[in-house]
């Protein structure tokens, strides 16, 4: 027999109600939170814990001298504290998604609260509990945590363009050192041999900070396209053509299948890093085996595929090495962020396209891009 419930002959047994009762109260009293036992039909609160009295959620409406005090809901429309019980039994008990925030002379406070009806006898007045579970700290700590994630985002975003400047002089320095060598004879073994390193690896700190600018911009909502008629065999003759220097040093022979024209709106420079970080990844991890890249037209789309014979990858790894900061369980044990293939996904996609991968484990990778010849710009 529960509190406030009658005897089997439906008489009040008032010595168990009584214990009842005196239970229920002991324990809202012990709860941390506002709590209460109202009436479902009347919306009559009536038992209540010091926390929700405080919070004039039962008693008596609001003594003159009081700070005043209001709850809003998720629309913001403002609520009575002695009408915050009829607002909630009014969206239902029984469920635990109600939020309000609470408003009096210091900062406002977030409550979720859950309620439940209490099962009852036949014959008894439905009731039910209603727990306010207060969300404040939980909300400060999500704000905290975006605010930090922003200032990280803003961070990478401005210390990744600020490295772009001094790139660009250190490339145009070894350029100018390379003709300034070659015009004065043939450059010794020793300076040529120094100088392709530092090449080698400007053009790789260069794409590692265009993924990571692009990386930033995706983040920020400021990735756009600039769609222009553009034809992908010129494009992907000219990528792979200057990826010959890195693959030759890392002894992988690279070709591009003669293939035909394929004309249609795409955003070059894009496209040019979605093939770029595909062939610098089937260089790094295809052990020296040969590279290629095949394009072809299919009724309304460009299709670029980039197959190795490297180790290929894991059926396991094969969805999630296109998510940002992921890499494959082969372990390799290079540098590298995990971000090329996210942003060779996002390039894609924002196209309209698609990418995939078809592997074989020990036989080698094929990735293949699915580009809509049409956009909409
Ligand atoms: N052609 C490939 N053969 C075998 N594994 C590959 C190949 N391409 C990618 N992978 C695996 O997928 C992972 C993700 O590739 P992704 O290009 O996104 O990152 P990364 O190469 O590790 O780093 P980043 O490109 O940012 O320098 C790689 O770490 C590697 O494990
Ligand atoms: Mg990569």
């Amino acid at each position: 027999m529960s509190m406030l419930e009658k005897s089997p002959r439906g008489e009040p047994n008032a010595s168990a109600a009584c214990n009842e009762q005196s239970c229920l109260t002991l324990l809202l009293r012990l709860q941390p939170f506002p709590c209460l036992v109202v009436e479902t039909q009347t919306a009559r609160p009536l038992l209540s814990n010091e926390e929700a009295r405080r919070m004039r959620l039962s008693g008596p409406p609001m003594a003159p001298g009081l700070s005043p005090c209001y709850a809003t809901d998720d629309s913001g429309d403002r609520i009575e504290p002695d009408q915050v019980v009829s607002y909630l039994i009014g969206r239902g008990a029984g469920g635990d998604g109600v939020e309000l925030t609470w408003h009096d002379s210091g900062c406002p406070r977030f409550f979720r609260i859950v309620s439940r009806a209490v099962p009852r006898g036949e014959g008894s007045a439905p009731l039910s509990v209603l727990s306010f579970l207060d969300l404040t700290a939980q909300r400060m700590a999500e704000v905290e945590l975006r605010e930090a994630v922003e200032a990280r985002d803003e961070f990478f975003s401005v210390a990744t363009h600020e490295l772009k400047d001094p790139l660009f002089s250190i490339q145009l320095s070894t350029q100018l050192l390379r003709h300034s060598a070659e015009r004065e004879g043939p450059i010794s073994p020793y300076v040529l041999q120094h100088l392709e390193v530092s090449e080698r690896q400007l053009v790789r700190l260069g794409r590692l900070i265009e993924n990571m600018l692009d990386f930033a911009r995706i983040h920020s909502g400021r990735f756009t396209l600039e769609l222009e008629p553009n034809d992908l065999r010129d494009l992907v003759d000219q990528v792979v053509t200057r990826f010959q220097g890195q693959a030759a040093t890392n002894g992988t022979y690279l070709t591009a299948e003669p293939g035909p024209e394929v004309h249609g709106r795409f955003d070059r420079i894009k496209i040019e890093q979605v093939l770029g970080n595909l062939l610098s990844n089937a260089i790094k991890y295809g052990a020296g085996r040969p590279v290629s890249v095949r394009l072809r037209a299919e009724a309304d789309s460009a299709v670029i595929e980039v197959e190795d014979s490297g180790p290929g990858i894991p059926a396991e790894d094969r969805a999630r090495i296109f998510d940002r900061f992921e890499r494959a369980s082969t372990g390799h044990k290079r540098a590298s962020l995990g971000l090329g293939l996210y942003i060779v996904r996002t390039m894609v996609e924002k196209h309209g396209g698609s990418v995939g991968v078809v592997s074989e484990p020990g036989r080698g990778s094929t990735f293949i891009v699915r580009i809509p010849r049409q956009q909409t710009p």
